[in-house]
């Protein structure tokens, strides 16, 4: 073979082999020379020391026949000691070093081995304040009578409780032994059994492999109620009634997204209700979503956020975005399936009231955003990947999915979504990756549809391209027309056509108030509407917005109360950033952080320290 046709062969070989090799900018790890491949967890909880303590075995496959340094990612762990075992089953002690802690990636854990073996234990436990684990006194649930623990490992706080190659290009399988007070229950992202014996000792397994951002644990009192064959929730006992009522299509979802895009390929899906502190709306960890109790409107008016978690089964724990910089193969999939979830459910009328509030929300967003954030491929070196969230990788990502969708019609692009999610399940990938899979397929199936200048436009330029896909309601003309009389004066707040009005139209009317509403009217909506006490968490935290900005202080009582009872950094930031425009704002919102801070999770601690400059 001449030196050009060994060139040719190896750059097709390279190209076609493997998929989301680009580097993680936020891990230390380094896959191409070793990956782990299988982890097993045997763990203590102490909820008096606020600690996780045991060892972590790591199942290991070699790549570069030179290497024998295992790099992992840590944070704030402490190490006590690490094993090399042999394929004989013989374990020595192997040295390792602990880097400086850096403020965002924490400390790589660098492990001399002395040849490559196929395991190393590491003895180590988790710090009090870990930022991917909370700490609840009893005092903190909705009992008072137990503690509860929690773990959020998105983006990159897996490494703040078990040290792992904390990158989502690298995937495991795990199984864990965890041991905990008797008569509190232990879930874990793996196979839960409504069943288990509440007796301090719990067993897990996860056979299909995940990346690290999925590992997941919470510990207390917890009932589960069953909702269907393969589905169930986990909650607090006041709680899992009314959870199970909300969430009682859930097996339905699973249903319609199977039809549309393959069989759901974790067995089981429960979803397990958290207190208020929790930091997010969802975390799809998988065979057990983690969701905020702030979904529970009620009326299954905010079920969406469990077709989008529910979507990740898909998009994300299947089909893997290979590091954050591609974070909107992860969330714009997960964002588009999930308004296809409810179109199937609810009808064309939801769905479509859900994606104009969306873009417009995001359009709104995108204006306050530098350029370089509003791109869906993103450059993260040297970033902290939870400062980089925004609508963008969502929406945007979501309209990008809409426009290819409306250029090859829906059955066409159907049918290529379902193949992209069967061709790369179980892998992680790049843009690149989905870039080449849809030159091969719907591409070039359908040529002349779409230009590499549009696509290049939506990945890779700001803003959203001009001939992008509009969505219209006919459900909200009635809405605007209504907020216009009422903005203009000519229609009273209580002649507002509002008592039929669904979660989403009372989103929109709060949308469509000016910059700096007026006083009086804010005060004559809310006599009216009692929105101020609205249950709704979409609602009420547009409302304090809204209010907030028109200086009304009767609704200061019930914004208290919100911020200190929730935690979710959606629903608080934002109130908090309006009330750190003005001086007394400024003043009532450190009084109030300062109060609900031990019931924060570390996340939102940090969020909210940036916005009030503490
Ligand atoms: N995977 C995300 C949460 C996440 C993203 C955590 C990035 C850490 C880093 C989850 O699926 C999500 O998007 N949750 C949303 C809800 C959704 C309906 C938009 C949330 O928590 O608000
Ligand atoms: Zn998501």
């Amino acid at each position: 073979m001449n030196f050009n046709a060994l060139f040719c062969f190896l750059m097709v070989a390279s190209a076609g082999a493997q998929a989301g090799t680009e580097s993680d900018p936020h891990s230390y790890a380094e896959p191409d020379k070793v990956t782990v491949n299988a982890l097993a967890l045997d763990l203590a909880v102490d909820f008096d020391k606020r600690e996780l303590a045991g060892s972590a075995e790591l199942s290991l496959d070699w790549h570069d026949a030179a290497a024998h340094t295992l790099v992992l990612d840590t944070r704030d762990l402490s190490i006590e000691s690490i094993s090399a075992i042999a394929a004989d089953g013989s374990s020595s002690p192997a040295a390792f070093t602990l880097d400086a802690r850096h403020p965002i990636y924490g400390s790589a854990l660098r492990i001399e081995l002395k040849q490559a073996v196929p395991k190393v234990a590491i003895r180590y436990h988790s710090a009090p304040g870990a930022s991917g684990l909370q700490w609840m006194t009893p005092q903190q649930t909705a009992s008072g009578k137990h503690p509860f623990m929690f773990s959020q490992s998105q983006a990159i706080h897996a490494r703040s409780w078990v040290p792992l190659q904390d990158t989502p290009s690298v995937r495991f399988t795990y199984s864990a032994h965890i041991s905990a007070p008797k008569g509190l229950r232990v879930v874990m992202s793996a196979n839960n059994a409504i069943d288990a014996a509440l007796d301090g000792d719990f067993s897990f397994n996860m056979p299909q492999r995940i990346p690290s951002y999925l590992m997941a644990i919470a510990v207390g009192e917890l009932d589960a109620r069953s909702t269907g064959p393969r589905t169930a929730v986990y909650a607090e006992p006041s709680l899992v009634r009314k959870a199970a009522r909300e969430f009682e299509d859930t097996g339905k979802m699973v249903e319609v997204a199977e039809k549309i895009y393959g069989p759901y390929r974790w067995e089981r899906y429960d979803i397990l209700v958290l207190p208020a502190s929790f930091p997010f709306g969802g975390m799809e960890n998988p065979r057990l979503t983690f969701a905020t109790p702030t979904v529970i409107a009620g009326d299954k008016s905010l079920v969406g956020l469990i077709a989008h978690e529910l979507a990740h089964s898909w998009s994300g724990n299947l089909v893997t975005n290979a590091n954050a910089q591609h974070m909107w193969l992860n969330e714009g999939f997960t964002t588009y399936v999930e308004n296809r979830i409810i179109e199937a459910l609810y009808g064309e009328e939801d769905a479509t009231m859900q994606l104009v509030v969306d873009d417009q929300e995001l359009l709104e967003e995108m204006r306050g955003l530098a350029g370089y954030a509003q791109l869906l491929v993103t450059q993260l070196e040297g970033k902290d990947p939870d400062e980089a969230l925004s609508g963008v990788p969502y929406a945007k990502g979501r309209w990008f999915l809409r426009f290819l969708e409306s250029r090859y019609g829906r059955d066409a692009f159907d049918a290529f979504v379902r193949s992209y999610f069967d061709h790369f399940a179980f892998q992680s990938i790049t843009t690149q990756d989905f870039l080449d899979f849809y030159s091969a397929q719907l591409e070039k199936e359908h040529p002349g549809k779409v230009s590499a200048a549009e696509i290049n436009a939506w990945l890779h330029e700001p803003g959203i391209p001009a001939d992008a896909p509009k969505v219209h309601s006919a459900r909200f003309d009635g809405v605007d027309k209504a907020a216009a009389s009422f903005l203009a004066g000519k229609l009273g707040a209580d002649k507002l056509p509002a008592k039929s009005w669904v979660t989403y139209e009372w989103l929109r009317f709060i949308n469509a108030l000016p910059a700096k509403p007026e006083l009086a009217q804010i005060a004559a909506l809310d006599k009216a509407w009692k929105l101020s006490d609205s249950g709704n968490a979409e609602i009420a935290f547009r409302w304090y917005v809204a209010s907030i900005r028109a200086g009304y202080l009767e609704s200061r009582p019930q914004i208290a109360a919100f911020i200190q009872h929730i935690g979710r950094r959606k629903l608080i930031v934002p109130i908090y950033e309006e009330l750190a425009k003005t001086a007394e704002g400024k003043t009532f919102a450190i009084a109030q952080y300062r109060k609900a801070k031990p019931g924060y999770h570390p996340m939102t601690q940090g969020s909210i320290e940036k916005v009030l400059g503490l």
